[in-house]
């Protein structure tokens, strides 16, 4: 049963997507990386923002998510936390900042909290980083899981296709959903796997499952918002879809305001002091 009620007044704590989830209510969660967009998407009521490492694709142009350091997610996460009222705002643990051992997972998760004043942080992997995950809930930080594609293990993978299509790596994906909500994590991401591998996770799992390319079982969707609001157009998979074409009306507004200052039609007098 899905009861669209919103309030969007009341702050989105994790136990919060959690009664969301028993309620039957559907997540919201879209990418932000800086207090203006944060802004805008906390006005309009997203129930989450999550600071992703995919920065280091939309914003610094890099091929991968693999450059993207500790100390740029923190600025990313400070920027997006003072524009926001509502939303739970989680910040990503950059590739390298947690996978040497758990008192580095735990020291990099609290530079995040301290440093951004984000509420959680995600991080990719199942039962090869669990000490590390556990490392982290011990100090009282809440933790996001995210399997299936994991972008930031790209070069193991060798492609972007749809993961856990066999059934050993099906198994695997549910067996670490399962330990992630054992161990504490708040919620998991699940990244371009089957639809009806996601369905069954959601299903068995007391934790919100939130898909990208995922399917709609899923308790929650996420999407990057440069992809969703048409600023990034090289990247059209199966599973995105445009809600509008920002390059457009971007490279149309340059476009007029170059033609106005070349003529000398801008400034006018009105604009002019
Ligand atoms: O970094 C990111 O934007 C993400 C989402 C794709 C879930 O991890």
């Amino acid at each position: 049963m899905s009861t669209n009620t919103t309030d969007n007044s009341r702050k989105v704590t994790t136990r919060r997507l959690v009664e969301m989830k028993q309620r039957g209510e559907k997540i919201s969660m879209l990418t932000a990386y800086d207090y203006s967009s944060a802004k805008i998407l906390d006005q309009a009521g997203i129930d989450v923002i999550l600071v992703g490492d995919s920065a280091s694709n939309v914003m610094a142009g890099n091929v991968t998510t693999l450059p993207i350091t500790l100390d740029q997610m923190i600025y990313h996460g400070k920027s997006v936390i003072k524009g926001v009222n509502r939303a739970l705002v989680i910040v990503d643990l950059p590739f390298g900042s947690y996978q040497g051992n758990p008192m580095e997972a735990l020291a990099s998760a609290i530079r995040i909290m301290k440093e951004s004043h984000a509420e959680a942080v995600k991080i990719e992997g199942g039962s090869e980083i669990r000490e590390s995950i556990e490392r982290i809930l011990s100090a009282g930080i809440p933790v996001m899981g995210h399997l299936g594609l994991t972008p930031q293990s790209i070069n193991k993978f060798g492609t972007y296709a749809v993961r856990a299509r066999e059934e050993e790596e099906a198994k695997k994906l549910i067996e670490d959903a399962k330990m992630l909500e054992e161990i504490g994590c708040f919620g998991i991401v699940l990244e371009k796997i089957p639809a009806d591998l996601a369905k069954r996770v959601a299903e068995e799992l007391t934790i919100p499952v939130i898909g990208i390319g995922a399917g709609g079982g899923c308790d929650g969707q996420v999407l990057v918002m440069h992809d969703m609001l048409g600023i990034n157009q090289g990247f059209s998979p199966r599973f995105l879809r445009r809600y509008a074409d920002v390059a457009s009306v971007m490279t149309d507004a340059v476009s007029r305001y170059i033609e106005d200052v070349k003529s000398g039609d801008f400034p006018n007098e009105s604009e002019s002091y």
